[in-house]
């Protein structure tokens, strides 16, 4: 039998006992009935919970996408930002290993851009460019994101420059709205191929979609299993009102209680720099679903045991604001042991011939125990091994599991308001027409 993502609960029990997450989870259900019937807020953004289904004919397309530009280029430059970024970035450094761009062995790169403004990026992006045979994958749901489509207006001017403007035309995939946005009929006249980015599927959601399965198909990672496992875990949260039984439901259940003891801090923590960046994308799917109408809790991560080093202090003795969701991993997925010295002169012959991740599983042992009498709540997701299944599975957990806080804090899980605020400033500071009035007003604010 498959082993599946489970949660354990003990290390909040000093908190919140388990008597009282099962109860609160009973309440719950009745979210995960909104969900299935569409009845809560933002219900015209729940083509998400069926994705493991719907994506399957699509996948050919994306496969022989993938291939298509794996035979033509060494290089994928995958543009966007948010939702429309972090999830295939979540996948790909998950699985990949951990020096990619390094491997001598012949191999597709996936490089991201498009998701700061930043100059010096940029440049040195180009530089790279300059002398790799790249292809381009711009993805923006409303197709008028100023971060990506600044970077693809360079890249694109930079490819056409290369290789010649039809070439080009060749080797750019465009992922966006079927109707909405400038993008759309920016491919439609290059004649770009283009994949559809759903209507009901709001971007941190839209990992299983080509949004993320293309880059992460790009790097030779396996998206059908990925979608398996995906799916796997929507069957075991979607219909599932055995509030003991649904992982989803009891995490929602636990971080909500945590949060009215007095912790309104979430840290994501892992003990393997490949899940850097799932909790990057986790942190987007919580703060952009929650934090909103002054609710909601703040989602922070720390990579360990590196972190154990910096922000460890504060964990086990700052401010008590806090708790943690451990995300473990039980098996590696390579072995490497520590070699045993004649003279022990750096006095480790004590962890001779023990792997790695012995000493690892040790070290996150003794943090969690050390945190919790701290007095810092700790919930577990166990994962069997990071590879497709399991990401997928983590990917639905969390997504279901978000969805249902989202609801229990009584706020539409699938808009983001507040991202509008800091937009419409910077286009009125840098004159965009029709922001001529408020570029005046904001600029004596200055
Ligand atoms: O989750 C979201 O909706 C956002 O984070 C968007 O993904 C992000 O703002 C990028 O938007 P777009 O895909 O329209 O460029």
């Amino acid at each position: 039998m498959i082993e599946n993502l489970s949660i354990n609960l003990r290390h909040s029990a000093a908190f919140v006992s388990f008597e009282e997450i099962i109860a609160h989870a009973q309440q719950s259900i009745r979210h995960i009935d909104s969900l299935n019937a569409g009845t809560g807020p933002g219900n015209n953004f729940l083509g998400w919970l069926s994705l493991p289904d719907d994506i399957l004919p699509q996948i050919d397309k994306i496969e022989k996408t993938a291939r298509h530009l794996q035979s033509i280029s060494d290089t994928t430059v995958v543009i966007g930002i948010g939702g429309s970024y972090l999830g295939a970035r979540a996948v790909v450094e998950g699985i990949s290993h951990s020096f990619s761009q390094l491997l001598k062995t012949k191999h597709h790169d996936v490089i991201f851009a498009g998701q700061n403004i930043c100059e010096d990026y940029m440049a040195d992006l180009l530089e790279i460019l300059d002398e790799r045979n790249y292809s381009i994958a711009v993805i923006s749901k409303s197709g008028v994101t100023t971060e990506p489509a600044i970077a693809f207006r360079i890249i694109r001017n930079h490819l056409e420059k290369k290789i010649g403007k039809s070439a080009a035309a060749k080797r750019i995939i465009a992922i966006t709205d079927s109707k909405r946005g400038a993008l759309r009929p920016l491919a439609e006249i290059n004649g770009y191929e283009t994949f559809v980015i759903p209507d009901n599927i709001g971007g941190r959601y839209s990992v299983l979609t080509p949004v993320g399965l293309l880059p992460i198909a790009l790097s030779g990672i396996d998206i059908r299993t990925l979608v398996k496992g995906a799916k796997s875990m929507e069957e075991i949260t979607r219909n599932n009102k055995n509030a003991t039984t649904n992982p989803s439901l009891l995490y929602a259940s636990a971080r909500n209680l945590i949060l009215q003891s007095g912790r309104p801090i979430e840290i994501q923590v892992g003990f393997t720099p490949k899940l850097h960046y799932f909790s990057e994308w986790w942190k987007q799917l919580y703060g952009e679903s929650e934090g909103k109408e002054g609710k909601g809790i703040f989602p922070a991560s720390v990579d360990m045991t590196t972190d154990l080093h910096s922000l460890g202090q504060y964990i086990q003795d700052g401010q008590r604001i806090l708790f943690e969701t451990f995300i473990s991993v039980k098996n590696p997925e390579k072995k490497v042991t520590i070699p045993l010295e004649k003279d022990d002169s750096d006095q480790l012959n004590y962890l001779a011939g023990q792997r790695l991740s012995e000493v690892n599983q040790n070290a996150e042992a003794a943090t969690m125990l050390a945190h919790y009498d701290g007095k810092v709540p700790i919930i577990t997701v166990n994962i069997p091994s990071l590879d497709e299944y399991y990401m997928g599975q983590l990917i639905y957990f969390f997504e279901m599991a978000c969805a249902i806080s989202g609801y229990i804090l009584d706020v539409n899980p699938f808009d983001q308001p507040g991202v509008e605020a800091y937009k419409k400033n910077m286009f009125a500071l840098l004159n965009k027409p029709g922001f001529e009035e408020a570029g005046k007003k904001i600029r004596e604010r200055l």
